[in-house]
């Protein structure tokens, strides 16, 4: 499948990382927005990069947007003009609808919005694709196809998106900071700093694949060791004292909420 990732940045390297290590053939190229970029992009991970725009969607199966949201719809209006009937067009921006989007391009152009995350750079994503009114389920399995590479892919309306950006696309950044507040809570307690990291990446990994593998209610499972008078309630409790629940919840409705103003 030919791919044109347009835009170089964080996202667009880490998902032609994904691609380039997949068991399936990808045939990758870069658009970038100045031939100066496009040189040092190639250099860097090998992958053909240019910054003329003509050439790059010649072909292109599929090509993914991985711009700023305040940019994405400048550059989906220069690419239009140049793009096939049948190339599906992806955006990953936070906040721009598929309606802000589609009217960009020719009405038939096959559209799909997706929300990855980062843990994308290690198989481990979440990525929320939904397809247009105009796209068929043959264009929306495609971009699935590319997503399934980087984690799982669900399909989601997309009256969901700016909930699922501030709960699966910021959420990895929530969790990094509950792992690094575990950690000092282990080296207050008397571990040296690498063992805490450890201790503490691994339980947030076996409590997530606990929830994955059995598909209880966290309720249940922390329930399940939490033993009377011991040392889990006394520091759960502790948690509660801190609103640790409530700050992490209204979190996610924050973000969701600052989502929603990315494309206005
Ligand atoms: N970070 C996440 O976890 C995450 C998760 C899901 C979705 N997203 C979405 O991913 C998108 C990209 O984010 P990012 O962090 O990768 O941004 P980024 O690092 O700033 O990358 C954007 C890239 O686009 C390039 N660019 C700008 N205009 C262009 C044009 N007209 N043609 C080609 N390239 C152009 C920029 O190049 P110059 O520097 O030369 O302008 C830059 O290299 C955002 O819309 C964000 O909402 C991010």
């Amino acid at each position: 499948m030919r791919i044109t990732i347009v835009g170089a940045g964080v996202m667009g390297q880490a998902l032609a990382t994904g691609l380039q290590s997949a068991d399936q053939e990808f045939d990758l190229r870069f658009l970038t927005r100045t031939a100066e970029s496009a040189v040092a992009v190639q250099a860097e991970t090998s992958i053909p990069s240019s910054a003329e725009i003509g050439p790059s969607m010649a072909d292109s199966e599929v090509v993914v947007l991985c711009l700023k949201p305040h940019k994405t719809l400048a550059a989906l209006e220069a690419l239009a003009p140049h793009l096939h009937s049948n190339t599906v067009v992806v955006s990953i921006a936070a906040g721009l609808h598929l309606g802000q989007l589609a009217s960009a391009l020719s009405e038939s152009q096959p559209l799909v919005r997706a929300m990855p995350n980062t843990p994308c750079r290690v198989g481990s994503g979440m990525t929320v694709i939904c397809g247009s009114e105009q796209t068929d389920d043959q264009a929306v399995s495609k971009v699935k196809t590319v997503f399934d590479v980087f984690g799982q892919v669900i399909e989601l309306e997309e009256e969901h998106f700016d909930a699922v950006t501030g709960l699966s696309a910021s959420g990895p950044a929530f969790i990094f900071l509950v792992i690094e507040a575990l950690s000092d809570g282990g080296v207050m307690a008397g571990l040296p700093r690498d063992v805490a990291v450890k201790l503490a990446t691994q339980a947030t990994l076996g409590a997530a694949t606990m929830v994955q593998h059995t598909g209880e209610h966290p309720a249940s499972l922390r329930d399940a060791v939490t033993t009377p008078a011991g040392c889990t309630i006394s520091a759960l409790l502790r948690m509660e004292d801190g609103k640790l629940r409530s700050v992490l919840a209204r979190g996610v409705q924050e973000a969701a909420e600052s989502a929603a103003r990315l494309g206005d």
